[in-house]
């Protein structure tokens, strides 16, 4: 078979060739299908942009209003799925309801296990966008012990997210226009990044053949680890507690810095960007609009601009080109629409959901084989048996 060369991490190793995603982490540039992220965050919204990363072209408006109807269809959930939720304790992490009950709709939609033509495919497409964005928001409402909402099929995939999380028996959700813009966005900027660990996930999971929600489910808990997804909920607990201790960054970017130390500086740092992230560069220009716009002062947004600012001018970060990167600013920003610190990595679960769905389609439209790395043994060389008695 030859030599094996070890590349822990993957750090120089491609797994596939693929027409998602590009991505030059020098340059600091990323495009979706070809398209800028500064263009599509500005110009598109995201059911537009999750069937381009799906289908592979900018949808028609009456290719988008479909695409819009049959995620709807399939927006109601199984009722039994309710006893799932309200075996968990009420203190379980969203992360770990979130991928349980993704793997739970495997039960209840079996078809979409084992997809056998291209309409079953395009089905379950649609079933994962619209059964995801439900239960999701589920996971909060059984945390704060409220009634489970449906989703209103006379608004919107964004809106309804917010209408799902926050709309209480006693009246409607108030609907803030600014506020669905701005997740919109966040949304887009989260919709896809190539090989990242939990599309890689997904990817791998997928390539056994087992079906979209097993593969997806895989993905959320990938997303979770503060090192991916779980960031964002990081920076912001970071960022509390750099307050709570008097706001002094230097202390905290000295502690990053320390090898003995564990501790790192959340949502700074890439695998892949050794320039600016532009996820990052459009995140923080939102932050100031929207809590500009809503008229929020939070005295963690002053946090971050000097934490960005000490860290960006310290030879240990400008040498290793640490960036911030995308979970830096957007808990800020979900901070300011009300979303809980709790759920942050759940709403980057909605964002990357397009993208784990168009990763998964392209690796099996391809006929990719079965992900299965090779090692190098390091243990132990042949050994004799012995006896439990003769241990
Ligand atoms: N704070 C302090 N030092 C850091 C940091 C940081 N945030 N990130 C990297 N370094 C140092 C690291 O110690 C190493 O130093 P040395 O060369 O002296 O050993 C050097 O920079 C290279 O780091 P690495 O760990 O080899 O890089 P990686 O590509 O394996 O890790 C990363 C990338 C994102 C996991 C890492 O930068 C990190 O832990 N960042 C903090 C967590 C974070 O913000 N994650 C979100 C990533 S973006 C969105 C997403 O993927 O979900």
């Amino acid at each position: 078979t030859g030599a094996i060369t070890i590349d822990p991490g993957y750090k120089n190793t491609g797994s596939c060739k693929s027409e998602i995603t590009f991505l030059d982490g020098e340059e600091g540039i990323l495009r979706y299908r070809g398209y800028a992220i500064e263009d599509l965050a500005e110009k598109a919204d995201f059911l537009e942009v999750s069937y381009l990363l799906i289908f592979g072209e900018l949808p028609t408006a009456a290719q988008l209003e479909k695409f819009e109807n049959d995620i709807r269809k399939y927006t109601l959930v199984h009722e039994e799925m309710k006893n799932i939720i309200d075996g968990f304790p009420k203190t379980a992490h969203p992360m770990g309801v979130l991928s349980s009950l993704t793997s739970a709709l495997t039960a209840f939609n079996p078809k979409s296990v084992n997809v056998k033509n291209e309409k079953e495919l395009y089905e379950a497409v649609c079933k994962t966008m619209g059964k995801f964005l439900v239960i999701a928001t589920w996971t909060y409402r059984k945390r704060m012990g409220f009634p489970m909402n449906y989703y209103d099929n006379t608004k919107g995939y964004v809106e309804n997210f917010m209408r799902l999380m926050f709309e209480l028996p006693t009246g409607p959700y108030k609907i803030d226009k600014r506020v669905i813009d701005a997740l919109d966005k966040l949304f887009i900027l989260h919709a896809d990044h190539e090989q990242n660990c939990s599309t890689s996930t997904v990817r791998i999971v997928g390539s056994s053949h087992a079906g979209l929600f097993a593969s997806i489910s895989a993905g959320v808990s990938a997303l979770w680890g503060p090192l991916h997804g779980g960031a964002n909920q990081a920076v912001l607990e970071m960022l509390q507690e750099i307050h709570d201790n008097g706001g002094d960054v230097a202390k905290f970017v000295l502690k990053a810095k320390d090898k003995d130390d564990p501790f790192r500086l959340m949502g700074f740092g890439h695998r892949v960007y050794k320039n600016f992230d532009p996820r990052a560069t459009i995140i923080k220009k939102a932050a100031d609009d929207v809590l500009g716009a809503l008229g929020v002062d939070d005295p963690l947004l002053d946090i971050a601009k000097q934490l960005e600012k000490v860290a960006l001018e310290d030879e240990y970060f400008k040498a290793r080109n640490l960036y911030p990167n995308v979970d830096f600013y957007s808990g800020i920003i979900y901070r300011a629409m009300g979303i809980p610190v709790e759920m942050f990595t759940v709403l980057f679960a909605i964002g990357r959901l397009p993208g784990w769905i168009a990763q998964w389609k392209e690796m099996r439209l391809n006929g990719e084989p079965i992900g299965r790395p090779r090692q190098v043994y390091t243990g132990y060389t042949a050994r004799a048996f012995k006896e439990v008695n003769e241990r």
